[in-house]
């Protein structure tokens, strides 16, 4: 009976945050019983002959308004408004992108993206003499902005900008003879002269030819991680030292993200009330979250970008950074489970108000850490076969 009583508090739980419109109106509104009797009869409806057809009828709608753009606007903004945090997270984002870029501010992951550009341009076969021109005045003006930001105490990170002036100076020592570049060599040779102590630096930080690495871990190590790998979800109460968590965070920065501009961070949870708090929005710990020893939420930086057409990066670049981020700490003895971050508006009106994350930050998904209890078992998850995962030379 009293477990009776926990299970139905846990699906209560569980349920509470799925419910949604009319849901949440008839749970509010109607007695407990009236509710409880509403839920019985529509989970009998749904499994009957005319609740399938009823449903079938709703996909056929479904169906119809995706075949055109404003059908498909039109479904939401009447009949569902699910999309309405991604609209408003993706307008805040180009509102902030667009001020940091025209207010002066200036945008890091703009400056970085553009500066990765310039850093192809070098590379070309073969080499233009004249290139970048489209962009060249506003990633000086940007460069400026930046190294403007850092005296004031706005950001940090003074390496992107060291890199950024070995790249700008190899640029300007390679291309002249046009004004665009002659106004652009101006601009930055005043801004080289204000902030040249700042910049100083003994690390090439420009294009480069890399030596023949034979300290890499063969195909063999690599099988035999990503084989030993499983999501652990039990783990020992050993804490996991922080100089083991950032060296794995330094290998997942290195991971390959769109343009080079990074545009996510690690929030990084190791104290238990801080844990047992941030691990509980997303609801997919029910059960283990009390003996988790770190907790961390991968966050999207969507004001890295100013055009709707880049809003899933975050969750790409983000992604992929994690999966480095696991396999680092595996290679550490730490295990890991990634925790799924549904697109629910109540966990994220508490992740945001939690973590304190601005309009344009977003939780891209969770990772819980530490040390495996190796006495208790994991999901074998079986992975698809080899012909299941591939195809050569596919085309429509
Ligand atoms: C994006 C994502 C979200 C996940 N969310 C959860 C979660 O909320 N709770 C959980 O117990 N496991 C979660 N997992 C773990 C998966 O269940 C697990 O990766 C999958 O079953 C395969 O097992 P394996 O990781 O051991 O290979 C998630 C995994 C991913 C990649």
């Amino acid at each position: 009976m009293k477990l009776d009583a926990k299970l139905l508090a846990a699906q209560e739980v569980t349920t509470a945050y799925q419910r949604r419109g009319v849901r949440r109106a008839a749970h509010v509104l109607l007695p407990t019983g009236a509710y409880a009797w509403l839920r019985g009869w529509r989970l009998r409806f749904n499994g009957s002959a005319l609740g399938r057809r009823a449903h079938l009828a709703g996909g056929a709608m479904l169906d119809l308004a995706s075949r055109s753009g404003v059908l498909a606007g039109l479904h939401y903004t009447l009949f569902s408004r699910e999309f309405d945090r991604e609209h408003r997270s993706v307008l805040a984002a180009r509102a902030r992108h667009i001020s940091d870029v025209f207010a002066g501010r200036g945008n890091l992951y703009m400056l970085r993206r553009n500066v990765h550009r310039i850093e192809k341009g070098l590379i070309m076969k073969p080499a233009r003499p004249i290139f970048a021109l489209a962009m060249i005045e506003d990633t000086v003006r940007a460069f400026g902005d930046c190294l403007h930001s850092v005296d004031c105490g706005g950001q940090q990170d003074v390496v992107s900008l060291q890199w950024s002036r070995q790249v700008l100076d190899e640029y300007f020592s390679r291309v002249h003879d046009h004004d665009i570049v002659a106004r652009a060599r101006f601009a930055y040779d005043a801004t080289i002269a204000r902030h040249d102590a700042r910049l100083a630096d003994d690390r090439h930080r420009a294009p480069f030819k890399r030596l023949p690495d034979t300290g890499l871990p063969t195909i063999e190590h690599m099988e035999a991680m990503a084989l030993y790998r499983r999501s652990v979800r039990w783990f020992t109460d050993r804490p996991v030292p922080r100089e083991v968590i950032d060296r794995a965070v330094e290998v997942a920065g290195a991971s390959p993200t769109a343009c080079n501009r990074q545009p996510f961070r690690f929030a990084i949870y190791d104290s238990p009330e801080a844990v047992a708090k941030v691990g509980a929005i997303p609801k997919g710990t029910p059960g283990w979250l009390h003996q988790i020893p770190c907790f961390i939420v991968i966050i999207g930086k969507f004001d890295a970008f100013r055009y709707e057409r880049d809003r899933h990066i975050p969750y790409i670049d983000g992604c992929l950074a994690a999966m480095s981020l696991i396999y680092a700490l595996e290679a550490q003895g730490v295990s890991s489970c990634c925790v799924n971050f549904p697109d629910y508006a109540e966990t994220e009106k508490r992740m945001a108000e939690t973590l304190g994350l601005p309009a344009w930050e977003r939780a891209v998904m969770c990772l819980a850490i530490g040390y495996p209890d190796l006495d208790e078992r994991v999901p074998y998850s079986q992975k698809l076969p080899l012909d299941g995962l591939r195809q050569y030379n596919k085309l429509a």
